[in-house]
């Protein structure tokens, strides 16, 4: 008999675009599965528990054990530097991390404040270029720190540019590209390697496929 594997998932702007891959890969989940308000989910045909957590919240279940896989954005990965093995490049959802600010701004202050998600890598990213700030932790909505007079700068997930352009900031320094990954819990993938590998390259496959498509139409 199939084990049981558990699935961390991202509810939120992820959630669909990991559902659609799972699906493309071969997994049989059900229509209620897109739009349910259940926190776990069981699929018993795939022998599947999805548990359905807050994005940043997806590498400390897997550390913990709690789910043997998950789906992460690379912001939380470098954000939460969990103790989890990264298996894959799921090469979906893709945005980057950005410094960006009110335009023709300039800055007095000997260390101006940064809002952002991401303290951690908002700090190691200024160490890095020799400046010195003042980090402000905000949960969303960061947009509106520089527009409000909490923040200088921001350091914020940009997808379309939408959200910077409707509240007039621009783009200052680019930082990192993202995309979502595949997360494995290392005690998991000792004692469930099949069922682990078997996700794995059926996630890859579907990948590698999507991305040569994206090749072809490119030439
Ligand atoms: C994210 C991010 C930006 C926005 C960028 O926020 O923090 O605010 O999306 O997307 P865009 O470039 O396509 O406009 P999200 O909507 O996830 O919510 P949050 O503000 O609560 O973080």
């Amino acid at each position: 008999m199939k084990e049981w594997l558990t699935v961390a998932m991202p509810k939120g702007r992820i959630f669909h675009e990991a559902v659609d891959l799972l699906r493309k890969a071969g997994y049989d989940l059900p229509p209620e599965f897109d739009d349910s308000r259940k926190l776990i989910l069981n699929i018993e045909n795939e022998r599947l528990r999805f548990i359905l957590a807050k994005p940043m919240d997806v590498p400390t279940y897997v550390e913990h054990g709690v789910a043997d896989v998950g789906i992460a954005g690379k912001d939380v990965m470098l954000e939460e530097e969990r103790d989890v093995y990264e298996v894959l490049d799921l090469k979906i959802s893709g945005c980057y991390l950005a410094v960006a600010g009110l335009p023709e701004q300039t800055i007095q202050d000997v260390a101006p404040k940064v809002a952002t998600k991401y303290p951690n890598v908002a700090s190691k990213y200024f160490r890095e270029q020799g400046e010195q700030v003042e980090i402000i932790k905000l949960n969303g909505s960061i947009e509106l720190a520089p527009l409000i007079g909490l923040a200088d700068r921001i350091v914020d997930i940009v997808s379309t540019g939408r959200t910077l352009k409707e509240n007039g900031l621009v783009e200052l320094e680019h930082i990192i590209g993202i995309t979502s990954r595949f997360i494995v819990n290392p005690a998991s993938y000792r004692l469930k390697d099949k069922v682990i590998d078997d996700m794995v390259e059926r996630l890859s496959e579907v990948v590698e496929g999507e991305s040569n498509d994206e090749n072809n139409s490119a030439e």
